[in-house]
């Protein structure tokens, strides 16, 4: 497994793999890597002949009051798992040599950006998509895995590639859950013991929302039947429940009839978790 902390090592190690007619998977993470992560780069591996990872804990997409000092970071594990796991390169950057001193390009998908998880983290997903358009134009992979967990990252990610005429595949996929239900998460971590506990909530109120979204309800009605269920956990502080169009992330009015998505952000103490599902009326989950 090659090791680049340079943008020209990068290229260069995957041109050699280009010019072979090798097929790149990319799985960009910020490290700390879970189960969560390696379901990404088993995708890749099945996908593509080549995988390449970058971690990177992107200073871009914190805001001022979020925890980008304390987000968890173990690099020497890290890439123990990902040799293990059969990974061809990984992309491992210092932020001087990902951002120029003198940056001033910024790549922002303006409408998706602001709502949702963009009005509790301003900037967030401005930060998120720069980075992702300079991993893929440094990396210039055929496809590129992304977890669904992060629903409103995929959307911004997709809408960023169709716009800007990218020519990657960008892949989802499915959420990694604990076995009591929590969504996997590098700050799962940063949970105490009793928080741990009490996020269970966050999955049990998405089975719950699967289970009447068919029954006629209306997204209003669902969106107060999941927060009340969530609010009765008196260690769990309700930052948004929204229901939504699952393609275009638009508000829905009146009663389900077409899929949604329900996302979930929800504070733990100092810790924001979130979490999503998507409910099709008439097929049940997908
Ligand atoms: O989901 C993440 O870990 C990050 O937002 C990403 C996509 C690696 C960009 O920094």
């Amino acid at each position: 497994m090659k090791v680049c902390t340079t943008k020209v090592e990068t290229r260069s190690v995957l041109s050699s793999f280009r010019k072979a007619g090798q097929t790149i998977g990319l799985v960009p993470t910020m490290g700390y890597l879970h189960e969560g992560h390696m379901a990404l780069v088993r995708a890749a591996t099945a996908e593509c002949d080549r995988v390449v990872v970058s971690i990177f804990v992107n200073p871009t997409q914190f805001g001022p009051k979020e925890d980008l000092a304390s987000y968890p970071r173990d690099t020497d594990r890290d890439l123990e798992l990902l040799h293990a796991a059969g990974v061809d390169a990984v992309f491992m950057p210092s932020p001087e040599e990902m951002y120029h001193v003198d940056n001033q390009t910024i790549v922002d998908t303006v409408g998706l950006s602001k709502v949702l998880i963009g009005k509790l983290r301003p900037g967030h997903f401005r930060g998120v998509a720069t980075v992702v358009c300079k991993l893929l134009n440094i990396t210039q992979p055929d496809r590129a895995f992304f977890g669904k967990k992060d629903y409103q990252q995929l959307r911004v990610i997709k809408t960023m590639v169709r716009d800007l005429d990218i020519p990657v595949r960008i892949i989802g996929v499915s959420t990694i859950r604990e076995a009591d239900g929590l969504a996997m998460s590098s700050r799962n971590v940063r949970l105490t013991p009793a928080d741990r506990k009490a996020a269970a909530v966050l999955s049990k109120s998405l089975n719950f929302a699967d289970q009447i979204a068919g029954s006629g309800i209306t997204s209003r009605q669902l969106e107060r039947e999941v927060r009340d269920m969530i609010d009765a956990e008196p260690r769990a502080n309700v930052q948004s429940v929204d229901v939504r169009d699952a393609e275009s992330l638009g508000p829905v009015r009146g009663r389900i009839t077409t899929p949604v998505v329900v996302l979930l952000a929800v504070r733990f103490g100092d810790v924001l978790l979130i979490d999503q599902r998507v409910i099709s009326p008439e097929k049940g989950q997908r």
